[in-house]
C-alpha cells in the first residue's frame, strides 16, 4: 500500500464485458469509490446529440466544450452524473447516445477535458475506475489494473438482455453490430486507444458468469494488496 494508505484501481476493456456492473460490486466490498469515466463521455454525447449536431463535427463539439459542465455526486452510493446541473444518469443509456460518446471519445480536446476531473477523484479517493484509458494514461500508477475482455457475441447477448429488461426495442442484431462499431471505434483512434496497459492482468469473462467474475476479479485485487502495493 502506498504511503497515503490510497488505493487505485483501472479496470479498463471493450463495451460489453462487465466493467460496471463487476466494479460496482467490488467498489462497495473493498468501500471505494466506483467511477464511471463512460459516463462522462456519455454526458458530453448526450449535449452534443440535443444540440442536433452530428458527432463528425469535430470543431463545432470543441467550441461546445466551453458550454459544458460535468460533474459526479454520489447519491446512496450510487454515481448520479450531472450536465450542467441537470441530473441524466438515465439519460445517457441509449443506444444512440453509446454511439455519441464512441464518437466524441475520439477527439483529443475531449478527452483532455475529463481529464482533470478523473484524475482528481483519484487523487482524493480510493477508486475503483472504469473507462478504457484508465491504466494506460488517466492512472498509469494505478495499484492494480485489470483488463476485462469477453467475446463480442457474449457482450452482445449480456448487453441484449440488459436493454431488453429496461424495455428498449432492439435487436440481437443491432446490439451485436453496435459493439462491433464501439470496439471499432474505440481500439482504432488515435488518441488513447483502447489497450491494456503492459502491466494489466487481463481477465476474460467469456465462459464466467458474474460470480464467477466477481471472484476473479476480487482475488487479483487481494493478492496485489498483499504483496504491498
Ligand atoms: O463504458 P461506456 O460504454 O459507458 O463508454 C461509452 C463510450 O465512451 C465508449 O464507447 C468509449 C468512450 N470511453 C472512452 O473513450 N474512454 C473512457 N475512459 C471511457 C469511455
Amino acid at each position: 500500500m502506498n504511503n497515503t494508505n490510497k488505493i487505485n484501481i483501472a479496470i479498463d476493456g471493450p463495451s460489453g464485458a462487465g466493467k460496471s456492473t463487476i466494479a460496482k460490486l467490488l467498489a462497495a466490498d473493498f468501500g471505494f469509490i466506483y467511477v464511471d469515466t463512460g459516463a462522462m463521455y456519455r454526458a458530453i454525447g448526450l449535449y452534443i446529440l440535443r444540440k442536433g449536431l452530428t458527432a463528425e463535427d469535430k470543431p463545432a463539439i470543441i467550441d461546445s466544450l466551453k458550454e459544458i459542465e460535468v460533474n459526479i455526486a454520489y447519491v446512496d452510493g450510487a454515481q448520479h452524473i450531472y450536465l450542467n446541473g441537470e441530473d441524466v444518469s438515465g439519460l445517457i443509456r441509449t443506444e444512440t447516445v453509446s454511439q455519441y460518446a464512441s464518437k466524441v471519445s475520439a477527439i483529443p480536446e475531449v478527452r483532455a477535458f475529463l481529464l482533470a476531473l478523473q484524475r482528481d477523484l483519484a487523487a482524493k479517493n480510493s477508486v475503483i475506475m472504469d473507462g478504457r484509458d484508465i491504466g494506460t494514461v488517466i492512472l498509469p500508477d494505478a495499484e492494480v489494473k485489470i483488463f476485462l475482455t469477453a467475446a463480442d457475441t457474449a457482450r452482445a447477448e449480456r448487453r441484449y438482455k440488459e436493454l431488453i429488461e429496461k424495455g428498449q426495442d432492439v435487436t440481437m442484431e443491432s446490439v451485436l453490430e453496435n459493439i462491433r462499431l464501439r470496439d471499432k471505434n474505440d481500439s482504432e483512434r488515435a488518441a488513447a486507444p483502447l489497450k491494456p496497459a503492459d502491466d494489466a492482468v487481463l481477465v476474460d469473462t467469456t465462459e464466467l458468469d458474474l460470480q464467477q467474475s466477481v471472484e476473479a476479479m476480487k482475488s487479483i485485487i487481494v493478492e496485489k494488496m498483499k504483496h504491498g502495493v
